[in-house]
């Protein structure tokens, strides 16, 4: 059994869900709101260790009054810093998803300072559909995936995402280089992609908010 999981980003009007530099402050303040409602309503929440690497998240539910949600990191070698704030401010509601080859060092080190450990695996990155399953087991129902846009595409095409929420925001910024919300190889014909049912529109301030189930491939 793995937990219903919804895929949430903001992405610029030209499809980025940051800069070619990394830099992604696209969401407004009032969208910052939806999103940590959002957070607020799920057991966890998922981020790729490139994430953590760029952004350094906190994941929390500052805006909104709410439950604050485990914290989840896909980590396959363990890059994520001891410093990050994640480890720093939340090491009991962190879950990292490593593979068995990540430094034992490392493991230790992190599980020293109260953050859980899932071994997923002997390859080079996390296996997903263990990972999730793992996490169910761990009492998780209810997921939220914030990106970025290699782990979305990992999980999609492990079929692990149900539905999709996302903002689209006012903004141009280009460059081949800056990722887009979705990564990772792709399909060759767009007859192959994902089929999705768009089941909400709303506009907030300046921003459109999209929700879609994914129906299938
Ligand atoms: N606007 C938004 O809504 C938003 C949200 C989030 C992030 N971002 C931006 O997105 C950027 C980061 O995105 P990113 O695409 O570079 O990185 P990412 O998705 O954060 O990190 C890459 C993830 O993909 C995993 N992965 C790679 N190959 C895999 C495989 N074969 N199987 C399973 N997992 C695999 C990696 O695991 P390993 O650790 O094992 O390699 C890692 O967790 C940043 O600039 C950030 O600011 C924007």
């Amino acid at each position: 059994m793995r937990p219903y999981t919804i895929l949430n980003f903001a992405m610029t009007v030209d499809g980025k869900i940051a800069s070619y530099t990394g830099e992604s402050s696209i969401s407004s303040e009032l969208d910052k709101r939806r999103v940590h409602e959002l957070r607020a309503s799920v057991d966890a929440v998922v981020v790729g260790s490139n994430t953590v690497l760029v952004d350094d998240p906190r994941l929390d539910v500052r805006y909104v009054e709410g439950r604050d949600p485990l914290k989840v990191v896909v980590d396959g070698s363990l890059k994520i810093p001891l410093n990050s704030r994640l480890v720093t401010l939340y090491p009991g509601k962190l879950i990292v998803g490593c593979t068995q080859k990540a430094d034992a060092g490392k493991v230790r080190e992190l599980e020293s300072r109260g953050v859980r450990l899932v071994r997923c695996g002997v390859g080079e990155h996390v296996d997903l559909p263990f990972f999730f399953e793992k996490l169910y087991e761990l009492g998780i129902r209810r997921v939220l995936v914030e990106g970025g846009g290699e782990l979305n595409w990992h999980l999609l095409v492990n079929g692990l995402i149900n539905e999709v929420q996302l903002t689209v925001a006012p903004f141009i910024v280009g460059g081949k280089d800056a990722i887009t919300p979705v990564e990772g190889k792709g399909f060759p014909y767009i007859k192959d992609g994902f089929k999705l049912r768009l089941t909400e529109v709303k506009q907030i301030g300046e921003e459109v908010i999209l929700h879609y189930s994914v129906t299938g491939r």
